[in-house]
């Protein structure tokens, strides 16, 4: 029987750490996969991650099975955070998940449930988007997300939800648009939840790096627009980056609406879909980021750890947008994009000599991951950047 099988094609990211922790050189610099790191180049355990554990290890008396809804404490204390304080706590209800990849699986499995056919979801995108809905069985209908100028494209939405049919949803990133780093501005969200209302698609909202961008108020702007609006909608979380949990799998799913009965029955959909695929989630850091959100100490440690993290990448922003324009690249739009990625238009042939020649490692869309650069390395890339597309 498992000859029958055929190949996959290898994740191409994960092929590019493989390539580049075999690279001998030592200045070589890995802006591929999408971590923070600090000036050092680490990906440390947040202090206040640390703290949590420490507390975990000392009062944690179980490791009795949860339920497939996972931590509850935690699903519901992220849920200021998420909706704003003053959210109409009747109209939202969460689960936890294995990350935002196990969190948009389940939106995008529930959403199918419930008469989904179509979803239709500007590109580039985050690749593992186009596998969850074909994996799912959906048809994904793409849109431009980038104008030419480097703005997000709104027309392009405007007229992907003006042909939009019943049984479509819109996948739509919250913030931080990986890989292009290109959010929607506030009038553009404004516009956005009108004609998401009026075009009468479910929302799908991807929210996967806030406080990564401006801020945790500041990024959850569009998806509180959105929801302030719309009469239902469906929201992965991903607390992977936001608190640096990456390889212990935190997310949440949440469905919005004021039918009691869909709410119920949109989580009762999803415990059955997460009893069927992993049972429960890993508790570990779901637990660590619940014992951070109870204590006005390790929340205040948290905020400022994030603080950090943003000014940093603020920082690498505006010395990237200063050299302005680097051979044929022009510098500039990296200054206004947000969070951890941007997109260089250099081709497949300028990737590969950078990497060969440099020893810059991106990914092949020519994403990068801007927390990869430090005051140590930054002259260095972009005199790179410069060999390769001049
Ligand atoms: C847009 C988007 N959504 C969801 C995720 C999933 O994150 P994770 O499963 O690591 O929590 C990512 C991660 O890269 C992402 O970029």
């Amino acid at each position: 029987m498992l000859k029958n099988l055929q190949q996959q094609p290898a994740d191409a990211l994960l092929a590019l750490i493989k390539l580049h922790n075999a690279d001998p050189r030592v200045d070589k610099i890995d802006l591929g996969v999408g971590v923070y790191r600090t000036s050092d180049g680490a990906t440390p355990v947040f202090k206040a991650i640390k703290a949590a554990e420490q507390k975990l290890l000392e009062t944690q008396d179980s490791k009795a099975y949860l339920g497939p809804e996972g931590d509850m404490g935690f699903v519901h204390a992220l849920i200021p955070y998420v909706f704003g304080k003053d959210f109409d706590r009747s109209k939202v209800e969460g689960m936890q998940a294995p990350g935002g990849t196990g969190a948009v699986r389940l939106a995008v499995e529930v959403a199918k449930r419930a008469g989904v056919k179509r979803i239709l979801m500007g590109t580039p995108s985050w690749p593992n988007h186009a596998q969850i809905v074909a994996a799912v069985g959906l048809e994904l209908v793409t849109f431009k997300h980038v104008t030419a100028e480097g703005t997000a494209d709104l027309n392009a939405l405007k007229t992907a939800l003006a042909a939009a049919q019943p049984g479509d949803a819109v996948l739509l990133h919250g913030c931080c648009h990986n890989p292009t780093g290109v959010d929607y501005t506030k009038a553009q969200w404004d516009e956005i939840a009108a004609l998401v209302t009026a075009s009468g698609v479910l929302p799908i909202l991807d929210l996967a790096y806030q406080g990564l961008g401006d801020g945790m108020e500041e990024d959850a702007y569009g998806l509180r627009k959105v929801l302030a609006e719309v009469p239902e909608a469906l929201v992965a979380y991903s607390c992977d980056k936001n608190f640096g949990l990456y390889r212990d799998r935190v997310g949440a799913f949440y469905a919005v609406t004021s039918d009691a009965t869909a709410l119920a029955n949109a989580m009762a959909n999803g415990s059955t879909i997460a009893r069927a695929s992993w049972s429960m989630p890993p508790d570990h850091g779901a637990a660590a980021v619940r014992l951070i959100l109870s204590d006005a100490d390790l929340t205040a440690l948290w905020l400022a750890e994030l603080d950090e993290m943003r000014d940093r990448m603020a920082w690498v922003r505006e010395r990237l947008s200063a050299a302005q324009q680097v051979g044929t690249v022009n510098m500039a739009p990296l200054g206004i994009q947000k969070g951890l990625f941007s997109m260089l238009p250099i081709n497949g042939d300028q990737i590969l000599a950078i990497r060969e020649k440099h020893g810059v490692y991106m990914a092949g869309s020519g994403r990068i991951n801007i927390a990869g650069l430090t005051n140590g390395n930054i002259d260095k890339f972009i005199a790179a950047l410069g060999d390769v597309a001049a």
